[in-house]
């Protein structure tokens, strides 16, 4: 049996108390050693309700201490680079929230410091696991589709801003809105699935229509204010040129007058994959579209079930801190996402689409 792996935990909100704790308590050799909030009073609270013995109003407190192997992050996104890197230059390993950070240049930074310390940077792209990206994955990679020429994701929620005034609506700490919270995702899933293609071109189109005038309130986020700071947007759609050709186009709203959707396609000179659970049931949510024989079929695939796939990455992310294995989402990844979303933004400002170059892409 090897070492119990023991994880500090920064942050004691929603995605705390829902995800983190948790699916780290659900793996065997994991305790939880510490949590820290700058409100003390929620970081006690979590650690009453899942036993864990030490609770911090200060991060430094947290990664100072010798009996923590790693830290999982889940502050507002602006903090992520300076509470990761933190704990990267004292010797933990860090799965962070996703996005990697608020600029380019912390997330570079961020990966620079887990590789000086030779230390894990997981970033939690919690979608990946899902059964049906997985699936689709695998039949991407395995070129079942053929040559990708277009993909399309779209996770549109009608009343999904997670509210005003809080830290997620206010730029200097979450960086963005829909497109930094919920575009970071839908991106991540289809180029995931692609395999990050080379890209060499990116436009952005981002708005923010309800926000402003405090429409669209949802249902997220521990500290729910009103009449406070909306200076992000609500609404985006990210078109990605790919260096072979292909389109990727993503949208993604925090609030819009249309029923939630979520919706992946992929369309290849071969075959074309519809995963939209809104169009086909939630109990067979793909599609796969192709011709035989000079007939064109459709085919239900099984989608294999999966007990709570959210938790997956904080398994492998455990297996990375053991060298046993590889994180679900690498930082090197979540710099790269971050990169294209940094891209979108520039776009949307400049009115024109920005050009990459593969170095610049990768480096
Ligand atoms: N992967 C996912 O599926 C997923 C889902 C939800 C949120 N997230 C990400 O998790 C992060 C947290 O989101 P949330 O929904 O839990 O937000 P939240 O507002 O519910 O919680 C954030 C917590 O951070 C605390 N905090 C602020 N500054 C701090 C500091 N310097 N040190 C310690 N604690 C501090 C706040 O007091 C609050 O309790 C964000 O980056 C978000 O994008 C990811």
């Amino acid at each position: 049996m090897s070492a119990p792996i023991r994880i500090g935990v920064v942050g004691a909100g929603a995605v705390v108390v829902h995800g983190h704790v948790p699916s780290l308590q659900a793996i065997p050799g994991v305790q939880v050693t510490a949590i820290c909030d700058t409100n003390l009073a929620r970081a006690q609270e979590a650690a009453t309700k899942f036993n864990i013995p030490h609770a911090f109003a200060d991060y430094h407190d947290l990664i100072a201490r010798d009996d923590i192997d790693a830290i999982t992050v889940a502050v507002p996104n602006a903090l992520h680079a300076p509470v990761a890197i933190a704990a990267l230059n004292m010797g933990k390993h860090v799965l962070c929230e996703k996005p990697l950070a608020t600029s380019v240049a912390d997330g570079e930074a961020m990966v620079a410091a887990a590789e000086k310390a030779g230390k894990v940077l997981a970033i939690n792209m919690s979608n990946r696991p899902r059964p049906e990206v997985v699936l689709l994955r695998e039949m991407v990679q395995a070129g079942r589709f053929g040559t990708i020429t277009y993909a399309y994701g779209r996770l549109l929620r009608r009343h999904g801003i997670p509210g005003y005034g809080s830290w997620f609506t206010r730029k200097e700490l979450a960086g963005g809105g829909a497109t930094m919270d919920i575009g970071v995702h839908m991106l991540d899933m289809v180029y995931w699935i692609l395999g990050f293609p080379p890209v060499s071109a990116v436009r952005g189109e981002i708005q923010a229509v309800h926000g402003p005038h405090e429409r669209g309130l949802g249902g997220w986020g521990a500290d729910r204010v009103t009449g406070g700071v909306f200076d992000v947007d609500d609404l985006a759609a990210i078109h990605l040129r790919l260096a072979n050709g292909g389109l990727v186009t993503i949208e993604v709203t925090w609030a819009i007058h249309a029923r939630n959707e979520e919706r992946i396609q992929f369309a290849g000179d071969r075959a074309g994959a519809d995963y939209f659970p809104d169009l086909y049931g939630k109990d067979q949510p793909l599609r796969i579209f192709r011709v035989d024989d000079g007939v064109p079929v459709e085919i239900a695939p099984e989608v294999p079930k999966k007990e709570w796939a959210w938790a997956e990455g904080f398994r492998h992310f455990v297996d990375a801190c053991r060298g046993t294995g590889q994180p679900v989402a690498t930082g090197a990844e979540g710099l790269s996402i971050l990169r294209l979303l940094d891209a979108a933004y520039r776009s949307a400002a400049a009115g024109s689409e920005i050009r990459f170059s593969s170095e610049a892409q990768n480096s």
